[in-house]
């Protein structure tokens, strides 16, 4: 069966790509940080869960060490955070480490995973609101640039990896009702994920590097 790395599947959208894809019996490599989030997701069938914050080299250093040499069909990049506060050096540079720098990393370090799979595809979750030409009403400054510079860091690895056989997307996931979406967004979280698995299961070289909603609308940079 493949194999998929989701991180950030404590909830949301994470939790539920994780239970589709156990579902489907897929090998599932899920991350969380409490030992509650690793508990519940442990109990799911075909669900591997490791402890990873993204932001702390050292814990991304012992998730690689525990994927070992395992092939990695999928690496899907979920764990995000929207901070909507006042901008200050702190927090921006929060946003961009767990939104931008992190994923991008962790991305290098499992690269090698990802070439010797059979799907070779390495996904973001990233947000319509990091596009500039979407861009018409502004705000929530930290979240939009740090996605807007993910998607950049993605454009490079599209680059970087394709000699390798890599395949990457940029996915919108819609407006979707979880923590960060909150309860009056549009889609539910079995709406997104099934869009989403769609989305990553046609990405191959000849469409690699899109930026693209999760019911497969193209997205402009
Ligand atoms: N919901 C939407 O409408 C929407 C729209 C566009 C894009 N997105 C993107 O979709 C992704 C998932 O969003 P969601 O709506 O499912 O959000 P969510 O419910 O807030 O879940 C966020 C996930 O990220 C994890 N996370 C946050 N900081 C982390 C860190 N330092 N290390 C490891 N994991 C960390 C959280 O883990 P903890 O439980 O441990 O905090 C949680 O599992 C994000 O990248 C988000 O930007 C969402």
């Amino acid at each position: 069966m493949p194999s998929i790395v989701i991180t950030g599947a404590s909830r949301g959208i994470g939790k539920g790509l994780a239970e589709a894809y156990a579902g489907e019996g897929w090998d599932v490599i899920a991350t969380a940080r409490s030992d509650g989030d690793l508990a519940m997701l442990s109990a799911i069938d075909g669900v591997e869960a490791h402890r990873l914050d993204v932001t702390d080299e050292a814990s991304r250093s012992a998730f690689v060490d525990a994927v070992g040499d395992r092939p990695v069909d999928v690496l899907l990049n979920n764990a995000g955070i929207l901070d909507g506060g006042p901008p200050s050096v702190e927090a921006w540079q929060r946003s961009f480490l767990v939104n931008t720098i992190a994923p991008t990393l962790l991305s290098q370090a499992l690269a090698d995973n990802v070439a010797a799979s059979e799907r070779k595809v390495i996904a973001l979750m990233s947000s319509k609101v990091g596009s500039i030409d979407d861009n018409s009403g502004g705000g929530i400054v930290m979240y939009r640039s740090s996605k807007t510079a993910a998607n950049m860091a993605f454009k490079c690895l599209e680059i970087e990896l394709a000699p390798r056989g890599i395949s990457t997307v940029i996915l919108h996931p819609g407006w979707v009702q979880t923590e960060m979406g909150g309860e009056n967004a549009l889609i539910d979280v079995a709406t997104s994920v099934a869009g989403l698995r769609e989305r990553i299961a046609e990405t191959s070289s000849d469409n690699s590097g899109r930026f693209v909603t999760y019911d497969g609308q193209p997205i402009a940079w």
